[in-house]
């Protein structure tokens, strides 16, 4: 049993598959190219994440959340060169899942399929929020008024009613909704549209979906670079500076007035803005030259976006102080108020933007997560359905009519704060398994015109990074390790206020252990193994934004988890490929 669980798939049996097509629609399109694919890219990551959970972002961790998006911009740039590694040697689409089917077996690459589920759709559900958020606020600007139980989600107006919300709208939602059958009627009709809408262009076909995408992606960065220019010069004129380094409730002025912990509060909407550069590996079977070009896409977008999220950290904080950021879902127009730079027409371009960068993100998921599917269903593990190819769009039809569905119907009883935390928590870890994975599958010689991930040996290197980071650790801050063995929280003042309970406390003492412990662990091993320094850096790096996981996030996602490989022991595991 232990044997089967871990079977893998040999590459070029994955390579020979990646051309069946078995229900004799011709395959998919061989379109796109590095231009297409970089622009799959930034549509991919900016998004929800900078127009919308930035507020959230620089509200808790203040002008120091640049320091978050170098991390998290190092943390994924190490992991988007371990993803063109596998994209490189399997290019088909499946993504992180096919990669861990070739390295890690058939169990991990079940599990990284089924968490996917989260990055991709679940994801989206948080944009189609966010979308629906701007839409709503563009429209009350054209003086077209949707009423609020009509562009809410139920579960948030609940809340705002039992936590005892100031929140107008939410409050407006919950009071004003017709009830039926003692059910009052609250729905964010306009999130529920747009993922009807980009399910259907999804489904009609890749190349009108590129031409739609690539049209979008240059207007979204032409504004961002708008807002960065025009706030940036605004911070400068009126003398607003100050505004880096504002003080905390101590008074003392810092780049980081709620301290490090403050800023890693901030990794989960990080994170999510980083979110999209993977989702170019799936095209692999849409690509002309993917072994060249799907790692030339992933890493320009990469770098693109963190110069963009850098500059546009430093345009907010210095714009207004990060205080003003509470509660605050439309930071980028935010700024442009009349209390804070009071500029009226970008408020207006920032909203219709928004809806148009958004729009793009929802449509590279909505692309994504079909073909993620559809290799799953090849190898066994999903019904044969999920590969049917649509005779005359060529696209994945019916794995895409479910991606809309699974999108579609937790519209209706979720929030955003929910799918923001189990979207993050649920990439991380399928990252830190694609730069493990680059560890196990063995090396190959230099092939001309394709990529191929540089070794640097990290036997001494590596420790020694470790090393380092422990003496760092322990010089900043001498109880930084005894902190992280004491679990006795009577002086905390948020246990002792009731605001956390020992299990909210517990897990980071928890998470930091484990840290630690796989850090000296990967260490020993790049050691013995040789291991390559790139891959062993996307690892740790990856944990380590893990650590900045709440106590819900994880019993969400370890509940989720065992709903998959329950369903795998179900299925899967019986119908595999692989088994027969
Ligand atoms: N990175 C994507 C966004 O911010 C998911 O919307």
């Amino acid at each position: 049993m232990a044997n089967s669980l871990f079977r893998t798939k040999k590459i070029e049996n994955i390579l020979a598959e990646g051309s069946d097509d078995p229900h004799g629609g011709g395959g998919l399109k061989r379109v796109l190219t590095v231009r297409d694919l970089t622009f799959f890219g930034i549509a991919a990551i900016l998004g929800a994440g900078s127009f919308s959970s930035l507020g959230y972002a620089v509200f808790h961790g203040g002008p120091g959340v640049v320091s978050l998006f170098i991390i998290t911009g190092i943390a994924c740039a190490f992991t988007a060169l371990c993803y063109s590694e596998f994209a490189s040697r399997i290019p088909v689409a499946g993504s992180a899942y096919t990669y861990a089917y070739a390295s890690f077996g058939e169990l991990f690459a079940w599990i990284i399929g089924w968490a996917l589920i989260m990055e991709y759709s679940i994801g989206n559900i948080y944009v189609a929020y966010s979308w629906s958020d701007y839409f709503t606020s563009l429209m009350g600007k054209m003086n077209v008024h949707i009423p609020e139980y009509l562009c809410t989600s139920y579960m948030e107006a609940k809340h705002a009613v039992e936590g005892g919300s100031t929140n107008a709208d939410e409050l407006a939602a919950w009071n004003n909704a017709p009830v039926i059958g003692g059910l009052r009627m609250i729905l964010d009709l306009p999130a529920l549209v747009i993922n009807f809408l980009i399910t259907y262009l999804v489904y009609r076909g890749i190349k009108e979906s590129r031409n739609f995408s690539n049209v979008m992606v240059i207007l979204k960065i032409a504004v961002v670079a708008l807002i960065i220019i025009v706030g940036g010069y605004l911070v400068f004129s009126h003398g607003l500076t100050p505004n880096w380094t504002p003080p905390n409730d101590e008074g003392v002025k810092s780049f980081m007035p709620n301290g490090f912990s403050g800023v890693m509060m901030a990794v989960a909407s990080v994170f999510f803005a980083y979110i999209g550069f993977d989702a170019v590996s799936v095209l692999a079977e849409e690509s002309k030259n993917p072994q060249r070009d799907l790692p030339r896409g992933m890493i320009l977008s990469l770098v693109i976006c963190t110069i963009i999220y850098i500059l546009l950290t430093l345009v907010l904080t210095g714009a207004v102080n990060y205080r003003g950021f509470d509660g605050v879902g439309d930071p980028l127009a935010f700024i442009f108020e009349p209390q804070n730079l009071n500029v009226g027409w970008m408020q207006f371009l920032v909203a219709v933007v928004a809806v148009v960068a958004m729009t793009s993100v929802l449509l590279v998921f909505q692309m994504g997560q079909p073909r993620i599917w559809m290799s799953m269903s090849r190898d066994g593990l999903l019904p044969p359905v999920f590969q049917k190819i649509h005779p005359k769009y060529k696209t994945p039809s019916f794995a895409t009519i479910v991606t809309g569905l699974v999108v579609g119907v937790p519209i209706l009883f979720t929030d955003k704060t929910f799918v923001l935390d189990f979207t993050s928590i649920a990439t991380l870890f399928a990252f830190v398994l694609v730069c493990g994975g680059v560890l196990l599958i063995p090396r190959k010689e230099k092939l001309g015109g394709r990529f191929h991930l540089p070794y640097i040996n990290g036997q001494f290197i590596f420790p020694l990074i470790v090393i380092g980071s422990i003496i760092m650790a322990w010089s900043l801050s001498k109880t930084y390790f005894s902190d992280m063995f004491n679990f006795d929280y009577s002086a905390n003042a948020d246990y002792t206020a009731g605001k956390k309970t020992f299990m909210d406390l517990a897990i980071t003492n928890i998470s930091l252990i484990v840290f630690w412990t796989s850090a000296l662990l990967l260490a020993v091993f790049a050691f013995v193994k040789k291991y390559s320094l790139i891959p062993l850096m996307g690892v740790i790096t990856c944990m380590y934004l893990l650590t900045g996981m709440s106590k819900s996030n994880w019993v969400w996602f370890i509940g989720w988890l065992v709903i998959g490989i329950i369903i795998y022991f179900l299925y899967g595991y019986k119908k595999s490929k692989l088994a027969n």
